[in-house]
């Protein structure tokens, strides 16, 4: 289909233009519908709504293909690392050599978060979960420099690196926080992935020793989870954006709609799943059935996905690497064992066959990080950190588009219809 679409609302015909993606997706541009009839459309959930034309990311769900800026993920993860895939995603190409170093030298440059940041740390109870840190200090960092709010387009390149930079370091120190551990600082002779490790475990006076496995097992994590593009939290940043917030503003938004479980919190669901089916002494199949017959709306954690309707090419890699860092480490996870056996009676089940169920990026993402020494309430942390330039990539694109308006959808309204005041005295 390409062109027009002509449509007929209660006997008046309307022609729609089309358009079609650089991968052949057709769209049909709706945006005189209303002017033309009064109708507006409805789809609740956005299950066919494209909101927006992005060159950043495109997803094939129904073969499995993940592709940013045209790379395919089973290359970038095999080649490629987070710092320069993050240069890819919000530059558009892969960076040469002196942009890389520009790009990492601005990354180390902007590591330290402002003194007066440690302040605001202090005041979380011990109870708050690092993603609601998370949200609140990025936030937080916007207020330290002023310029993010006048000189933005100017600021970008700077802007974009203080946040995935500090992104980590406010990670690492809502962690020491909650475990009443001193702060580390980063190094300026770390690269990203290692320094936040080395923030995250070090202690005064005793640097953690980094164990190159486990440094590149975390930053293929990172590298995964980079972007995927409209997604909850993607969206939920572009929309804050279009209103022209800043930039820390709408990341921060972004981190607080990533933390549902039915989103990025999925990870941290997962182990808490596992360890359940695990400490009931289950092989899986009396949860599996419990979640078929839908008791207490229970779900496969881990399993399904809006877009894929085939292997999420992410769980594919994580699965493989999964194994690989826990031979590395010379360890073994009953927790690998009942997810292996869940995903085998799940793949073979006419309930999980039929709907299309596979398991997605948080399936086997949380057995890496448990093996690596994440605590569990920070694993949707990580996700976020990954996920840092799939955001900014896709603000930057809001921003750069001159046709940009501010997102604000419609409704059918469904309440009473006019009706008078009366006094209280008067109510039943
Ligand atoms: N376990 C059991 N049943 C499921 C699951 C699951 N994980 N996912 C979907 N279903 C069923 C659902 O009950 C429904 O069944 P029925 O037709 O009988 O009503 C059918 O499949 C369609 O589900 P849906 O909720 O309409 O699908 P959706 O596209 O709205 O939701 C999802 C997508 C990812 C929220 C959902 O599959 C889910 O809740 N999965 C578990 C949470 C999870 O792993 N989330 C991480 C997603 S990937 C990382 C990310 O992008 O954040």
């Amino acid at each position: 289909m390409t062109g027009n679409v002509e449509i007929n609302i209660d006997g008046k015909a309307l022609t729609l233009p089309t358009l079609v993606g650089s991968e052949g997706e057709i769209g049909i541009d709706i945006t005189s519908l209303r002017n033309q009839t009064g109708c507006i459309t409805i789809d609740p959930a956005y299950g066919n709504t494209g909101s927006c034309e992005s060159s950043i990311t495109f997803i094939d769900g129904e073969t499995g293909i993940l592709r940013y800026r045209g790379y395919d993920i089973a290359e970038l993860a095999g080649k490629s690392t987070f710092v320069e895939t993050a240069y890819l995603l919000i530059y558009g190409e892969l960076p040469t050599r002196p942009q890389l170093a520009e790009f990492s030298e601005l990354l180390t440059e902007n590591q330290m978060l402002h003194e007066g940041m440690r302040f605001h740390f202090e005041s979380f109870p011990p109870t708050a979960h690092p993603m609601a840190i998370l949200s609140a200090m990025i936030n937080a960092a916007s207020s330290y420099h002023p310029n993010i709010i006048n000189k933005r387009e100017e600021r970008f390149p700077y802007h974009a690196a203080r946040l995935i930079s500090q992104v980590r370091t406010i990670a690492a120190f809502s962690h020491r926080k909650a475990k009443g551990l001193p702060a580390i600082y980063p190094k300026t002779n770390l690269k990203y992935t290692a320094n936040f490790l080395h923030m995250m475990f070090s202690h005064p006076g005793e640097d953690l020793e980094l164990q190159p496995e486990i440094v590149k097992a975390l930053d293929l994590i990172f590298l995964l989870h980079a972007d995927h593009e409209q997604n909850c939290s993607t969206s939920t940043v572009r929309m804050v954006a279009s209103s022209r917030a800043n930039l820390f503003a709408s990341a921060s938004a972004g981190v607080c709609a990533l933390w549902g479980p039915l989103h990025g919190g999925a990870n941290q669901a997962v182990l808490e799943m596992l360890k359940e089916i695990h400490d009931e002494g289950d092989d899986g199949s009396k949860f599996l059935a419990q979640v078929k017959a839908k008791v207490g709306n229970r779900r496969l954690m881990g399993f399904g996905h809006r877009v894929y309707k085939n292997f999420d090419p992410r769980a594919v890699i994580i699965k493989q690497q999964c194994d690989k860092v826990l031979a590395q480490l010379h360890k073994s996870d009953p927790l690998l064992d009942i997810a292996k056996k869940l995903e085998e009676i799940a793949l073979n089940d006419d309930y999980f066959v039929s709907r299309k169920l596979y398991p997605n990026v948080d399936f086997y993402s949380g057995i890496i990080m448990r093996a690596i020494g994440i605590p569990l309430d920070m694993f949707t942390v990580m996700f976020a950190i990954g996920r840092m330039p799939g955001w900014i990539a896709n603000y930057k694109e809001v921003m750069e588009d001159p046709d940009s308006r501010i997102a604000r959808p419609r409704q059918i309204y469904t309440g009473p219809t006019l009706r008078t005041y009366q006094p209280i005295e008067q109510r039943q």
